[in-house]
């Protein structure tokens, strides 16, 4: 079965093919609006599905092309039916009803953050169930017991901001522009972790939840606090907040660790794209075994949602309507 997998939830457009005779992805591509919506500090929902709607049909030809395939073949199309931005939401999955439509074969909305749990399945190794899952992204922050294929118990979350949010949200106090993780990341290599005593949140609580805003807060009002600002202060600050964002992730997973009876552990998200995130999750957690998708596959991208749409077509699975979900808690997801 070859499966044309399309993700257009917020400024990524990515498409990809997933070919479940060889378990792999034969071809993907991706545009990324990010400079786009750089100069507004963050992603404008009409620019992108204005965007999305120019570049998807020219990615999808040239993802076939590349595949060497003819589109003929394709079995199945899988887009993101949500969460994510309404407007590119209905791009996407607009655009594949179409082409499924005229080429006769099934589609099959796929959830956004199951997706970027799944393609660590794609791996060698790869993870087996059940393990813990640890989801970190621009618009979540996720602990989860990931029984098996569609049983996924939330056991923390985030009360406020999502974590990718306070790195985007930070790095605009700092001016340092849009997507602010790589921008931190960046600029922090220069900085001294030690530098601000940032607090680290909730991990003085017994329970497995999250809040990023007071951090974000507690940067700002440092910030402010300095009458003179020289880069290296900027990246102590930037070296300083992800030390705090790595060291509360670490704290709460081996908590999560230590209230489940679970061996391993599967990180994804944008933010697990983070080197200082990684570095230190695995030094934290030598115990178990841990697995990251390749940083490539952290952020959005179509081959996650090809994946993903996989187990899903397999099972016979497919959309009657077409039906986005811009809100969409992964553990009201149905499998079967
Ligand atoms: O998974 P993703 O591409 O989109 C969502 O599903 O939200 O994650 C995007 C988020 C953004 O907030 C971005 O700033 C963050 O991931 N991010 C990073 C890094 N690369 C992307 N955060 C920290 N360090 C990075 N290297
Ligand atoms: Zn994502």
């Amino acid at each position: 079965m070859k499966i044309l997998g399309i993700e257009t939830s917020c400024d990524e457009t990515g498409v990809a093919i997933f070919d479940t005779e060889t378990n792999s992805i034969v071809s993907e591509k991706l545009f990324s609006q990010a400079s786009k919506h750089s100069e507004y500090g963050g992603v404008v929902p009409e620019l992108a599905s204005r965007d999305h709607l120019k570049k998807l049909i020219p990615l999808i030809r040239m993802t076939i092309e590349e595949s060497g395939f003819d589109i003929k073949d394709i079995d199945g199309i899988a887009y993101t039916a949500g969460p994510g931005l309404r407007g590119p939401l209905l791009i996407g999955a607009s655009t594949a009803k179409a082409v499924a439509l005229s080429l006769n074969k099934p589609s099959v909305g796929v959830h956004h953050m199951e997706a970027h749990l799944l393609i660590n399945l794609l791996e060698n190794p790869s993870p087996s169930f059940p393990f813990l899952t640890l989801l970190i992204s621009g618009g979540h922050c996720l602990l989860i017991n990931t029984k098996a294929l569609g049983e996924y118990e939330i056991i923390g979350q985030t009360l406020d901001d999502a974590v990718g949010e306070a790195f985007d949200k930070v790095a605009k106090i700092l001016e340092l522009g849009y997507p602010g993780g790589p921008k931190i990341e960046a600029l922090a290599k220069k900085g001294n972790p030690k530098a601000f005593n940032f607090p680290r949140p909730m991990t003085d609580k017994d329970n497995l939840d999250f809040s990023f805003s007071g951090l974000k807060t507690a940067v700002f009002y440092e910030y402010k606090k300095l009458s003179k600002i020289s880069e290296k202060t900027k990246a102590d600050i930037a070296a300083s907040f992800q030390e705090a964002v790595a060291d509360t992730l670490l704290l709460k997973t081996k908590k999560a660790l230590s209230k489940n009876d679970l061996k391993e552990v599967v990180i994804g998200g944008g933010v697990a794209s983070n080197g200082c995130i990684r570095e230190k999750l695995v030094s934290g957690l030598e115990d178990q075994t841990i697995y990251f998708p390749p940083i490539e596959r952290c952020t959005d991208n179509g081959a996650m949602i090809a994946y993903a749409g996989s187990f899903h077509l397999n099972t016979g699975k497919f959309d009657k309507s077409l039906e986005i979900k811009p809100r969409w808690p992964l553990s009201e997801l149905k499998h079967g």
